[in-house]
């Protein structure tokens, strides 16, 4: 007798049963099309990254890279395009949300017949941008050696670009994807660093120490 009202009442259940599955079907299939849309064309200036870049330029400043407290750096003559007429640069480990990675952080300042000297006298005035490159953990970007690329403001704003009609921050995996205009981006240019690595200057060297090898020791 159990048995028949179990029958019974799977029975009546299945039609129920259909619908949920159906409906479970349709909401897997707009998850799969919008992680695939997000990844397609949103491989930088998501709110995620946005996020991320504020929490790095938290410990950029905390840090002394930039901001109030910054340390004093070496300006010298890059005089190479995209980036600044005078340049500084800063680079080590930093730990961002518990990952342990590289960073290098490239100073551009700009103006009429810029000296060094004119740099130094006046940092604020000058500086027109802040680049960085911040090594994240494994999987980020395993194509492009896991970096994050942002381009800040002096005030630690993001600088933006226009794509399809809106202003995409340039903070992310920038600008991952393959058609012409994403070969203008900061990972295609420096692709043809050499090493590898996307490092232009020699003697910015990674240390062996990410969050990876720090968990083995
Ligand atoms: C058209 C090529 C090109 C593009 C695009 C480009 N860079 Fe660079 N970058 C260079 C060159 C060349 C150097 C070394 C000379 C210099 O500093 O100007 C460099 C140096 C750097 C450095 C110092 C570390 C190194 O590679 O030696 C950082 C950091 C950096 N770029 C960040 C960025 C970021 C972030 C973007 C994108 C917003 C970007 N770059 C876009 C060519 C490029």
């Amino acid at each position: 007798m159990s048995w028949r009202v179990g029958a019974g009442a799977a029975i009546k259940a299945r039609p129920m049963l259909l619908l949920m599955t159906i409906f479970t079907i349709f909401l897997g299939c707009q998850g799969i099309q919008s992680v695939g849309r997000a990844s397609a064309v949103m491989p930088m200036g998501s709110p995620e990254d946005v996020n991320y870049a504020g929490q790095l330029w938290s410990v950029l400043e905390k840090e002394r890279f930039v901001g109030a407290n910054e340390v004093k750096l070496n300006p010298f003559v890059g005089a190479a395009k995209p980036h600044g007429w005078i340049l500084e640069l800063a680079y080590r480990n930093i730990t961002v949300v518990r990952h342990t990675g590289f960073v290098v952080v490239k100073k551009n300042y700009d103006g009429p017949k810029l000296s060094v000297d004119d740099v130094k006298a006046d940092r604020k005035k000058y500086l027109s941008s802040i680049t960085v490159m911040f090594q994240r953990e494994k999987g980020y970007d395993e194509d492009n050696k896991n970096w994050f690329w942002v381009k800040y403001k002096p005030d630690g704003g993001l600088f933006t670009k226009e794509i399809n009609r809106k202003d995409v921050p340039l903070a992310g995996r920038i600008i991952k994807g393959k058609t012409r205009e994403d070969n203008l981006g900061c990972i295609y240019c420096h692709s043809s660093a050499g090493g590898g690595d996307y490092i232009f200057y020699p003697q910015i060297i990674i240390p062996a120490t990410g969050t990876e090898k720090a968990k083995t020791e």
